[in-house]
Parts: structure tokens; C-alpha cells; sequence
């Protein structure tokens, strides 16, 4: 589906058509999700138009009812087929369409999305393209060897190597994987060559060269000088003649980089392009026959649908992304009468990042505002007699002045609190009347929909906060650690208007667990429009677009482990089908994880449960209750449980 094509997804009756508005769906969902004229979220199949979609919270409820609870990552293969069907494409195109001589060949960076299962999809989805594998350590090569994806996918070896590293590198070209170990730094050559030697084999080499030029974004320091991986000019050079003395230069066939993950700007990625040519061209003169050409990942997602470049942004295409690599390739090439190069490149943000979102359920919400009215009496506190005088000049068109007036007097009253001149109970009025008068601004404000730049602000900090079923740490590491920005919504009752607004909070107890920038559909906001919680009724939100990184990332922070995974195809009537089940940790898993072993822990509570017995603190049948109970929890989700 085309780009263009996504924006005729729009609901059509009008709450959900504000839905979809207010939270930006359509300009961030890709074509792959949209807002229901049932209010719920659902996700379209992003090659057949002409399916129903499927109802997330019908996906919800069918997996509780066979067992499988929430918080769950449920991952989409058909959002896997898709990316990788259009990176393929796109670049094909533009290979076609600027008639460039040479051809594209894909790889996947296992790093980015290690899970079986999405490599066993990759490989599966992949192979009419030739789409390869790209490894950064032993075990991630031994994931791609144990996949046979035949001689057309290139297998691209990156990382610190050991002799082991390079060992299986070589054997895996001697089975007919078109394996490249790409030099990393000038140390790792003496070691391939020994043992290329050893194995009597003719390597295919790859050197990776350290672009000068320095991207924006969130990993600038992949670039640049100053980037860790990569040989600087002096060093390719030293590595070339070291190559020609040693007889081995007519190996060195294949030329990397990587400028760094989600880079967002257009024109990082031609300048970059351009000057990695220009190594190539000169690698050439020196006697590489050089004839693959990679660029390594970069290609970013577009996050926030706000198409600028930004962080959680990009302002390009995937088709203006192929176009002006396959053009600077070919302007460069041409220019020096060179061969068109076979152009690799290593996306896997883009590939697996729309394939994944975790469902989650809110626990509970903290609020700052009551709908309690507070009746004053004759004796209350001049201050308190002031504050409830605020509700008669409280319109839309004084509500600055009210507010401001509120806080005054709230804040004065702590101030009496505190040099002894009121009570606690006089001060506890005070702030009940503060609350209620906030819930009074806040319902005032979500009715009249009026711009008022001030007090949003100062409704920001007195939003909710939603506590939800999930680990900020375990499920979306890179919100805590590089502020990422996934968009997030709630899966139901978006036809009916939200009147609160929150912030989400992590079950964890750290206060770094929580999420306090949301896409909108006018830009980043610090809250998210959220509706009122009900009694005995689950609210669910989902956090979309973590397909890439966050899996493996994750940490057990609090002893929270893996959420349950799934595996879904989407059917055309708008159900699904269950590819792949994965339950999340259990307790005894994680326990295990730092180091406990379970059984002796359950052994060490029962000696302390006999001993109870024995002093007649709990009877036998007490002593079985406690001891099932304590087994059953080792056994269980780490999760909130019903
Ligand atoms: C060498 C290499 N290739 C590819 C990638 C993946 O890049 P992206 O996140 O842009 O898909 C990475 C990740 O940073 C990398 O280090």
C-alpha cells in the first residue's frame, strides 16, 4: 500500500474520525492501524485493502479466554512481510527507474530483533528477495548459520571477532554461505588471515570504514571520528598494504559502514553515501576489487507521523530514501566510469519495528481533582471563605484569574500550616477545595475546547497518572534510556471524548518508570487524552511501533520479566490466527535469572512454616494453605494477575 493510499483509512463516523484526529493514528498508524467506527483500534492488513480489520480488543479477549493475560506483546507477521516486502521493492524500483547496473541486496541485523520467532518469519518472508543476515557476535552468526538461506543472501559478519568468531565465519563459506568477515580494526587482520591460512580458505573480506561526516539524532556517536567502530583513513591504508603484501588483497571485496540507528534527516544519509563512495572509488584505485557496497542501517521510522527531522521522526520516504542512495551511488560511480556496485544495506528498525505492540491493562489512576463539593461553614478561614468564592467568577473567560487566585490561597494556607496559625484540619479543606475547583477547571476546559496555552500547562502537572500492567524497563527500555517516542493509545472508547488527561506510570517501583511524552496528532504533548476509569472494567492501551530493540534490551528490573508474546497472521474476515504462543516469565524463572534456585527456596519456607507449626502458631492445615500458596506464586506471572 502506498503511502498516499494509508490516508483513506480515516473511520467514518465522526467520534472515531476525532479519535483518530486527537491521537494522530492515521499520521503515525502506517496504514496498519486505524481507529474502528466501534471506538476500538484495529489493524489493517497492509497488503489486502479489502479484508476486515481486525478488532484489537477482540484479540484481547480471545487470548484471555484461552488463557493468555495481559500485559502481551503481540507481534503481527503479516507487518513483518510487509516492510521487508517494501524495503525490497522500494529499492528495486529505484534501481529500475535510475537504471543503475548493479543490484540491492538486503540483510537483517539479528541485533535488533533477536526473537526466533521473527527471525524464523524474516527468513521465511525474506527468501524470495534474498534477504540475508547481518551478525555483530558468535551467537548471533550461529542463529544465521543454522538457517539456510542459500547462496544469495549475503551473510554479513561485523563485530569484535575472537579466532572462534572467524572460525565459523570461514566455515560457514565453506558450506556455501556468502559469508563476508568485514575488518573491524587493523588488530583483527593478523588474526583472519592466520586463520584463513590455517583452513586453507580464500576469505571474502569486508573493511569498515569510519565515515568523517556526522549524523543528528539519538546516535550521533555512530558517526563521526570520535564512533567507536570503524577504521579511520590511515588504518584502511595500513590494512590495504598489509593485504597486497600478504597476497590476500584480491579478498577484500565488500566495503562497510554504519552511520547509526533512526537517522533523521535525508540528507545525512546522501552525504553520507557520497563520501562513503568516494572510499570505495579510491579502495579501488588501490587494487581492492571492491564490488559490494555497504551502507549499514540508518533508515529510520517514522514515529511521531510528524515527517520532520527530528528524533522519533524522519523527513524522507522510504522510496526518497532508496532514490537518493541508488542515485549518489550511481552519479559517483558514473562519474569515475566505475562499475555500479551491488548495494547492501542493514535496516532493521525499519524492518521489525511495526511489527510488535504491547497491550496492556491500567491497574489503577492517581488523580489530582475531586468531584467532591466542599460546603463551607461560617467559621472557616477568611482564606478558605476566599477560595470557595472562586467558584462564582469561574468562567471560561476568568479562568486564569481563578486559578491563579486558587493556588494563592491554597499555598497561603500551607504557609499558616506551617508557622502554626491554622490547623490541619482547616488546611485539609483548603485542599479539598482545591481539588474540586481543579476538577471544575479541568471539565471546563475539555468542554469549551478553548486554546489556553497557560493553563495547559498548569493542567499538565495536575494530570492523572495511570498505573499500567507493564515494565518500563522489561517492554520499552529505550523510553528510559534514550527518551524514545512510541505512540500509545488507548485499544477502546474512542467514541466516546476523553475528559482527563495523564501520564502513565510503570508497575515497577521506580520513579523512572514512566512515560511522559505521547504523539498526538498535533505533535509531542507531555499527557495523553485518557477516559474516566470504570468500575469492573478493564482500560486497556497500547504502546505501538516496539518491534525493534526493546525486546532483548529489556531488564528484569524489580524481578519483572518477559510479558507473554504472540504471534499472530491477520485472516481476512478481521480474525486471526494464532501462529506462535510464548508465555512470559514466571517467578521461578526470574528467580533463577539472579541466581536463586526455586526448589531450595521453597524448601527454606517450609522448614520456616514447619517450625511455625511446631510452636503452634499455625495448624497443619494452615501450614499446606501457606505452603500452596507459596508454590503457586513461584509458579505464576510476574505480572499483575486477576
Ligand atoms: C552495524 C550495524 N548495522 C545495522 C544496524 C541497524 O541499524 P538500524 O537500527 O538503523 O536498523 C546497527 C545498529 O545500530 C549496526 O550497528
Amino acid at each position: 500500500m502506498s503511502e498516499a493510499e494509508n490516508l483513506t483509512n480515516l473511520p467514518e463516523n465522526n467520534a472515531s474520525r476525532d479519535a483518530d484526529a486527537l491521537y494522530g493514528v492515521s499520521r503515525w498508524g502506517e496504514g496498519l492501524i486505524t481507529v474502528l467506527d466501534n471506538g476500538h483500534i484495529g489493524l489493517l492488513h497492509p497488503s489486502r485493502p479489502e479484508a476486515v480489520p481486525t478488532d484489537l480488543m477482540s484479540v484481547i479477549d480471545n487470548l484471555e479466554q484461552r488463557g493468555i493475560s495481559a500485559p502481551v506483546l503481540l507481534r503481527v507477521a503479516d507487518f513483518i512481510r510487509w516492510r521487508i516486502d517494501q524495503i525490497n521493492d522500494a529499492f528495486n524500483s529505484a534501481i529500475t527507474e535510475l537504471e543503475y547496473h548493479g543490484s540491492y541486496k538486503g540483510v537483517f541485523p539479528i541485533k535488533v530483533n533477536q526473537q526466533a520467532q521473527v527471525i524464523d518469519r524474516i527468513v521465511a518472508y525474506g527468501e524470495r528477495h534474498s534477504f540475508g543476515f547481518e551478525v555483530g557476535s558468535k551467537a548471533e552468526l550461529l542463529i544465521a548459520m543454522a538457517h539456510n538461506q542459500g547462496s544469495e543472501s549475503a551473510l554479513i559478519c561485523n563485530g569484535v571477532k575472537d579466532e572462534e568468531f572467524i572460525q565459523l565465519a570461514l566455515m560457514s563459506l565453506q558450506l556455501g554461505f556468502n559469508t563476508f568477515l568485514v575488518l573491524e580494526s587493523p588488530r583483527e587482520l593478523d588474526l583472519v588471515l592466520a586463520v584463513a591460512k590455517r583452513m586453507k580458505l580464500r576469505p571474502q573480506l569486508g573493511i569498515r570504514i569510519k565515515l568523517t561526516h556526522e549524523v543528528s539524532g539519538n546516535w550521533a556517536a555512530s558517526s563521526g571520528d570520535r564512533s567507536t567502530f570503524g577504521m579511520t583513513i590511515a588504518q584502511v591504508m595500513d590494512v590495504v598494504d598489509a593485504l597486497r603484501a600478504d597476497g590476500f588483497l584480491d579478498c577484500l571485496k565488500l566495503q562497510h559502514c554504519h552511520l547509526g540507528s533512526q537517522v533523521p534527516n535525508i540528507i545525512e544519509i546522501r552525504m553520507a553515501a557520497q563520501e562513503a563512495c568516494r572510499f570505495y572509488l579510491e579502495l579501488r584505485k588501490e587494487g581492492a576489487p571492491l564490488e559490494f557496497l555497504d551502507l549499514g542501517g540508518g533508515l529510520g521510522v517514522d514515529y511521531t507521523g510528524e515527517h520532520r527531522a527530528t528524533e522519533n521522526s524522519t523527513n524522507y520516504t522510504l522510496k526518497e530514501y532508496c532514490l537518493n542512495i541508488v542515485e549518489t551511488v550511481k552519479y559517483a560511480m558514473d562519474e569515475a566510469d566505475a562499475p555500479h556496485p551491488v548495494i547492501i544495506t542493514e535496516s532493521g528498525r525499519a524492518c521489525v519495528a511495526q511489527s510488535s505492540m504491547l497491550l496492556f491493562n491500567v491497574l489503577e489512576a492517581t488523580q489530582f481533582d475531586s468531584t467532591d463539593p466542599v460546603v463551607g461553614a461560617e467559621d472557616d478561614h477568611t482564606l478558605l471563605k476566599s477560595m470557595l468564592a472562586v467558584e462564582d467568577y469561574l468562567t471560561p473567560e476568568r479562568v486564569n484569574e481563578a486559578w491563579n487566585d486558587l493556588v494563592y490561597y491554597r499555598n497561603e494556607m500551607r504557609a499558616l500550616l506551617k508557622s502554626g496559625q491554622v490547623s490541619l484540619r482547616e488546611t485539609a479543606k483548603a485542599e479539598r477545595i482545591h481539588l474540586y475547583m481543579m476538577s471544575r477547571i479541568k471539565t471546563m476546559l475539555a468542554d469549551s475546547d478553548m486554546e489556553n496555552e497557560e493553563m495547559g500547562k498548569a493542567m499538565e502537572q495536575t494530570a492523572d497518572i495511570l498505573h499500567g500492567n507493564f515494565s518500563l524497563f522489561q517492554s520499552l527500555p529505550d523510553v528510559w534510556a534514550i527518551d524514545q517516542i512510541h505512540p500509545i493509545a488507548p485499544l477502546h472508547r474512542l467514541n466516546e471524548k476523553p475528559r482527563r488527561r495523564a501520564i502513565l506510570s510503570d508497575i515497577t517501583c521506580d520513579s523512572d518508570g514512566k512515560i511522559d511524552k505521547f504523539v498526538l496528532g498535533d505533535g509531542v504533548s507531555n499527557t495523553l487524552p485518557v477516559h474516566d476509569l470504570r468500575a469492573a472494567e478493564d482500560y486497556y492501551l497500547g504502546v505501538f511501533f516496539v518491534g525493534a530493540y526493546q525486546e532483548t534490551l529489556g531488564d528484569l528490573h524489580n524481578l519483572f520479566g518477559d510479558t507473554n508474546v504472540v504471534t499472530i497472521e491477520l485472516r481476512d474476515d478481521g480474525s486471526f490466527e494464532l501462529m506462535h504462543e510464548q508465555d512470559g516469565d514466571t517467578i521461578s524463572e526470574v528467580l533463577s535469572y539472579v541466581e536463586y534456585d526455586p526448589r531450595l527456596m521453597v524448601n527454606n519456607f517450609k522448614k520456616t512454616v514447619e517450625s511455625a507449626v511446631r510452636a503452634g502458631k499455625l495448624s497443619p492445615r494452615e501450614r499446606l494453605e501457606m505452603i500452596t500458596a507459596f508454590k503457586d506464586s513461584i509458579n505464576g506471572y510476574t505480572y499483575f494477575e486477576r
